[in-house]
């Protein structure tokens, strides 16, 4: 007689698979890392920063890091050259582009594409077939992909948009391996102090303030939603949005 499904062990899917996690040296990426490490993956990390990587994954005791710049093919393929196998790969790595269409500098403004859409390009050309075709694909986008602003994110906004367009397609190209987007509302993260500098613990006051929970979500709550993409194996094409419901206000 079966089991009735309620009284049935949760799979640990996680246990002993190869993750690799580009930008898994700080905030969401390093999270998702930790929590993914606890449910028993074998973890990879890259940064841009060597030295930060290697610190990072010493701290943490993970089972490897590499460095890369996303924006460069080669890096990349020098980063996974001698990695067999990944299960779980999540690419999270990128910085916060800014700028206004008519004013910035056009080179700047392709690097919100060069980060995102060119960069998991090359990573899955790079993986060939050393990606498991039972394993995930985790994208990162972002709230602005729903609401843009005024001030100067529409590039990185459409940028965000297409990695949710990009892994739609890719679960139809490149079936059975599943892709997923996450899309953060603003989230405590070094992003923010790099980003916004002096201005930092203002401009999160004063955002705090307009959100429903009065309060910006932590790099672990968005890190435990990176790993529910991963380990949940009917998880495909979706884009999780985990914002505290700021796109309500
Ligand atoms: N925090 C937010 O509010 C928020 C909201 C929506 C979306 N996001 C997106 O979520 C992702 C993670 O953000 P986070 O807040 O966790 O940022 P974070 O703490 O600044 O971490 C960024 C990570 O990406 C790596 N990285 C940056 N540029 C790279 C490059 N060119 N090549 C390789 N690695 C690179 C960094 O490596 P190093 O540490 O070595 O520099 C680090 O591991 C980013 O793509 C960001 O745009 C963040």
């Amino acid at each position: 007689m079966s089991q009735p499904a309620h009284t049935m062990p949760t799979p640990s899917t996680l246990r002993d698979r190869t993750v690799v996690i580009f930008g898994g040296t700080s905030g969401i990426g390093l999270a998702a890392a930790i929590q993914a490490k606890a449910a028993g993956a074998k973890v990879i990390v890259v940064g841009f920063n060597p030295e930060g990587a290697e610190r990072v994954a010493t701290e943490n005791g993970l089972d490897g890091w590499r460095a890369a710049d996303v924006t460069r093919d080669e890096t990349i393929a020098q980063a996974l050259a001698d990695i067999p196998h990944v299960d779980h790969l999540v690419l999270l790595a990128g910085s916060f582009v800014a700028g206004k269409v008519l004013k910035a500098e056009v080179e700047y403004l392709k690097r919100a594409f060069d980060e995102r859409i060119w960069a998991a390009i090359h990573t899955l050309r790079a993986l060939g077939d050393r990606l498991s075709r039972n394993g995930s694909v985790t994208f990162i986008s972002g709230a602005l992909a729903d609401r843009p602003s005024a001030q100067g994110t529409a590039v990185l906004a459409s940028a965000s948009a297409a990695m949710e367009a990009l892994a739609r397609g890719l679960v139809l190209e490149m079936a059975p391996v599943r892709f997923n987007t996450l899309s953060p509302g603003t989230t405590d993260t070094p992003l923010l102090a790099r980003t916004l500098g002096a201005n930092r613990d203002a401009y999160v006051a004063a955002l705090s303030e307009k959100l429903p929970q009065r309060r910006l979500g932590t790099a672990n709550e968005a890190g435990a939603a990176v790993v529910f993409l991963m380990a949940n194996g009917f998880m495909n094409g979706e884009t999780l949005h985990i914002d505290g419901g700021s796109r309500l206000v």
